[in-house]
């Protein structure tokens, strides 16, 4: 009896994941995107060139000039590349090598972390939230939380037998990183060094692993609504096969895979907490019709009960505080109840100012 069910259960999740094993001959309704939403692939530019930041002297005597870098893309971008980071090539390759295998591995073997509850520690999702999505995203993704490692290694995908070792090595080598870039982003803000992690209170790194099927018709559809990411910071490894775009000045630009970088990206706490001076920038990935797509990105937040507003530092007379104080519960319950729409969560913590 209780196979039966189970089988029963797994059966619909397999029909709900785009990575099902079947062959997308044509986009479903619940996945086309109205006429104004579609991505408008041949609008896109690709003339302006996100900063690639090299950190080999970050550690260093010159590491003034990285930090002034990475506070010009901060303020002007929101998003940059980043080389000579520290993550050797082969733990990066080595967990792309393992997402792929995830996603191409029986279907029955991710259905059965199918849940569509995100505040689960790990599990598998398609879209984004099928509860709210009027249109589906082109997307399965499999996401957990991986700090410390060993609190919650029980909760991973227990195949490939290999995943949670090389996972729990990325994620360990990705914290290192992570906290290199929040010191210099709190130097960059004219904070001491300990600033960003300070406030972050407990910590919250949650590992993502996004698989775009090929798409029969990219121009109907996108892999990922616009939106900007709620944590603290973003930390992305794009495998070969570029997609995700950034909108800058009204206008959406493609962000290039380079081998063996990652796409850094300020996310909206850090938004909050430099009171709107370093941005938290508006994305979205498209699809393309030849090959799967994955992306990795690292989502580093504040754990859930910190408190978060502008820092004091950031407010004066001339610059009032934009957001109010609020418990990161709160804005990430708002962010799981919605369906992505650009930076619409991040405008609901703002200060109502008189007209
Ligand atoms: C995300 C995201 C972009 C990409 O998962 O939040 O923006 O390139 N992904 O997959
Ligand atoms: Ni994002």
């Amino acid at each position: 009896m209780k196979s039966i069910a189970h089988v029963g259960l797994n059966l619909s999740v397999v029909e709900k994941l785009l990575s099902n094993g079947h062959n997308h001959l044509h986009v479903q309704d619940k996945y086309v995107f109205p006429p104004g939403e579609r991505p408008d692939i041949s609008q896109v530019c690709d003339s302006y060139k996100f900063p690639v930041i090299d950190l080999r002297d970050l550690d260093g005597p010159h590491r003034i000039k990285v930090v002034n870098e990475i506070r010009r893309a901060c303020e002007e971008d929101g998003f940059f590349k980043i080389i000579n980071h520290g993550v050797p090539e082969t733990v990066m390759k080595s967990m792309m090598d393992i997402a792929r295998e995830f996603f191409e591995m029986p279907v029955e073997d991710r259905a059965c972390l199918y849940s569509e509850n995100p505040w689960q520690a790990a599990r598998v999702s398609t879209s984004f939230n099928v509860t709210e999505d009027k249109f589906y995203n082109w997307k399965d993704s499999l996401r957990h939380l991986c700090n410390p490692v060993e609190e919650f290694i029980n909760s991973w995908p227990e195949k490939p037998a290999l995943y949670r070792e090389v996972a729990g090595k990325y994620s360990k080598e990705i914290r290192v990183l992570v906290l290199r870039l929040l010191a210099a982003i709190s130097e960059a803000l004219g904070q001491d060094s300990d600033y960003l992690n300070a406030i972050l209170g407990k910590h919250t790194q949650a590992l993502q692993i996004n698989y775009y099927p090929a798409c029969p018709n990219p121009d109907l559809t996108l892999g990922i609504a616009p939106h900007s990411d709620p944590g603290g910071i973003t930390v992305l490894m794009q495998g070969d096969v570029s997609g995700l775009q950034v909108l800058k000045d009204g206008k959406w630009f493609a962000v290039e895979a380079i081998p063996n970088a990652f796409v850094v990206n300020v996310a909206d706490q850090i938004q909050v907490v430099s009171n709107g001076r370093f941005k938290s920038a508006e994305h979205r990935a498209v699809t393309n019709k030849t090959a799967a797509r994955i992306s990795i990105p690292t989502f580093y937040s504040p754990s859930l009960e910190t408190f978060i507003g502008p820092a004091p530092s950031m407010v004066d007379d001339e610059h009032p505080a934009l957001y109010r104080r609020y418990k990161y519960e709160e804005y990430m319950t708002a962010f799981w109840n919605q369906s992505l729409k650009g930076k619409s969560i991040l405008d609901r913590f703002k200060i109502e100012t008189s007209p």
